[in-house]
Parts: structure tokens; C-alpha cells; sequence
């Protein structure tokens, strides 16, 4: 059996891609995978959502696709195998569906064909998988969902955990509608070639979000970080990577007096994150949220991490 978590951002999307650091954390929705010898090798997968894993042709050939490429990882003397997939969270939602699935099918062949692999290593071993589907991730979502908890991130650097002083009260609610990663990192990379001034003016804004992200969640100042929240976006905002769905979820969030609130994720559709005071405001939020959503839920950020592993990709 193997599982892993998905995953929120809570600063830095986009500009982690060009190496500037970002906040994520892992979501108590995720995959779970079992795998177990079979004549074949097989990939099964079952969606536990309204919205999970679109069923169409082109998602087939990339599930399968990524799968031979994990499979690449492990002997060719190995035995074949099937793995079952249970996946809690919708594709395509910008709460890192796909690096968890990587992560946690290699979570069950390691079990399977006796592996040992360290979490940061399975994180590293799983972008075989994430690479398929989004080309040249920064590696936040794999090793997120492979750590667990809270971390400060910078692609080819050590991932820290970090502390919050208190727990954060967080909503997710996703648009419904679903966004290609690799179609929005392509857009600011459009937007980077034509006017590289502009765009590393926005990515220098958004790393001292989040670094002042970072002391306000170490501080537990809520406040602080809702309004780096709503900084974040609109820097976001500025690289065209909001959607008049998210700006309606945002504004919603905001009516029903979120701390602060943006996209997460890749943005152009996918879903919004939101920071409440407590947990019964999170659920006054979330109960608003879910009449314009069709998965809105509830989740505490923050929550101590299950390894406390240092590690970089
Ligand atoms: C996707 O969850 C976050 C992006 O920054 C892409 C990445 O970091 O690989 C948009």
C-alpha cells in the first residue's frame, strides 16, 4: 500500500519555477495505491470525486505512459505488476493530483519489489512520472506530497520544513474548471520572452511575499499572511493566470471575511486557497464556497509534518 498527499501553495507559484523559493502545503486529500504481482503490467485508476482523472484517450496515453516510465526505474529482471489507483482529488485542479499519483505508485512498487527509498528520493524518482504530464515542473508538488507538512521550497535547493506557531485554517474550493500546468508555465514563459523586465518585477515581488509569508506563519500572525494572500494574487493576477471563476471564488471568500485569499496552483481555472480565522470560519467559508463550487473542503495547513527529512531535487 502506499499513499500520498496533495497539495496546496500558499506563495510562490510560478516564480518557483524560475528558482525563486515558495510555500506549500500538504492537503489531507491525496492518492492511495496498492500494487500486487499480475501477469501483465497493469495501471488501474478510480476517482473518488465528481471531478477526478478526465476519461478520454489523451489522459489514457500519458497515465500509461508515465506509468512505463516509473516501471523504467526498477530492474528489467522484476516480476510484472497491476497497481490500483484510488485518487481523492480532481485533475487538473491545481492541488497536485498528478505528483501524488507519481509518489505514491512508487510508494507501492518500493513496497512491492522491496526498495528502500528515502522520502526526498522518492519525491526525486517520482518526476519520471510528474514530467509527462507537466514537462519541466519545479518539483514543489512531488516532494510536498512526498514530505508531507509545510515547506519553504527552492528548486536545487534543500526544502525546509517549516513550523507554523499555530495551525492554518485553510478553504480550498475548486472552479470546476480544469487547467493544463504545462499550457500556464508555457504562458508566462511567453510572457518572460517578450518582456523578461516586467515579468522578473512581479517574480521579485512574489519572492519577498514569500519570504515575509514565511515569518508571519512562523509568527502565527494570520492576518500578515492573509494579506500576503491577497498580494500574491494579484501579482498572479498581473501574469494573466486568474479566471473570472476564480475571481468569483476569491471575491467569495473575501464577502465572507477570509483573511485573504488567491489562486493556487497553476491558475487559468483549477482552484483557490483561503485563510480563515478558526476552524468554524473556515466552514462558514467553505459552506459559501461550495454553492459556486462543486469540491469546496476544509483543511488544516500546518499540521506537523511526518518526516523531518531535509532534502533538494
Ligand atoms: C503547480 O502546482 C505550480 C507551478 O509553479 C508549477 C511548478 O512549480 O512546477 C505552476
Amino acid at each position: 500500500m502506499g499513499s500520498a498527499s496533495g497539495k496546496a501553495i500558499l506563495f510562490g507559484e510560478h516564480a518557483v519555477v524560475y528558482g525563486r523559493p515558495a510555500i506549500a502545503t500538504a492537503i489531507d486529500r491525496g492518492v492511495h495505491t496498492e500494487a500486487r504481482p499480475a501477469e501483465r503490467d497493469l495501471l488501474s485508476v478510480r476517482g473518488e470525486t465528481e471531478q477526478t482523472i478526465p476519461d478520454d484517450a489523451e489522459t489514457d496515453e500519458r497515465l500509461n505512459q508515465a506509468f512505463d516510465r516509473v516501471l523504467a526505474l526498477y530492474p528489467d529482471t522484476r516480476s510484472a505488476a497491476r497497481v490500483d489507483l484510488r485518487v481523492e482529488l480532481p485533475g487538473g485542479a491545481g492541488l497536485g493530483c498528478s505528483a501524488a499519483m507519481g509518489v505514491a505508485v512508487i510508494a507501492a512498487l518500493d513496497e512491492l519489489y522491496g526498495v528502500v527509498r528515502s522520502a526526498g528520493q522518492r519525491a526525486e524518482a517520482s518526476l519520471a512520472w510528474e514530467r509527462v504530464f507537466h514537462g519541466n515542473p519545479s518539483g514543489i508538488d512531488s516532494m510536498v506530497s512526498a514530505l508531507g507538512g509545510m515547506l519553504f521550497f527552492r528548486k536545487g535547493k534543500t526544502a525546509i520544513s517549516i513550523n507554523p506557531k499555530v495551525t492554518l485554517p485553510v478553504v480550498i474550493a475548486h472552479t470546476g474548471i480544469a487547467s493544463s500546468t504545462r499550457e500556464m508555465i508555457d504562458s508566462v514563459a511567453r510572457q518572460r520572452t517578450q518582456d523578461a523586465e516586467r515579468v522578473e518585477r512581479v517574480f521579485d515581488g512574489i519572492e519577498s511575499i514569500v519570504s515575509n509569508g514565511r515569518l508571519a506563519i512562523e509568527a502565527g500572525d494570520l492576518r500578515a499572511v492573509g494579506q500576503l494572500m491577497d498580494l500574491n494574487h494579484s501579482l498572479l493576477s498581473s501574469l494573466m493566470l486568474s479566471t473570472v471563476e476564480i475571481e468569483e471564488l476569491v471575491g467569495t471568500a473575501r464577502a465572507h471575511g477570509a483573511l485573504g485569499a488567491k489562486l493556487t496552483g497553476a491558475g487559468g481555472g483549477g482552484s483557490i486557497v483561503a485563510l480563515a480565522r478558526d476552524e468554524a470560519h473556515a466552514h462558514t467559508i467553505c459552506d459559501a464556497l461550495a454553492q459556486k463550487s462543486r469540491f469546496a473542503f476544509v483543511t488544516a495547513a500546518g499540521a506537523p509534518s511526518t518526516t523531518s527529512e531535509r532534502v533538494s531535487v
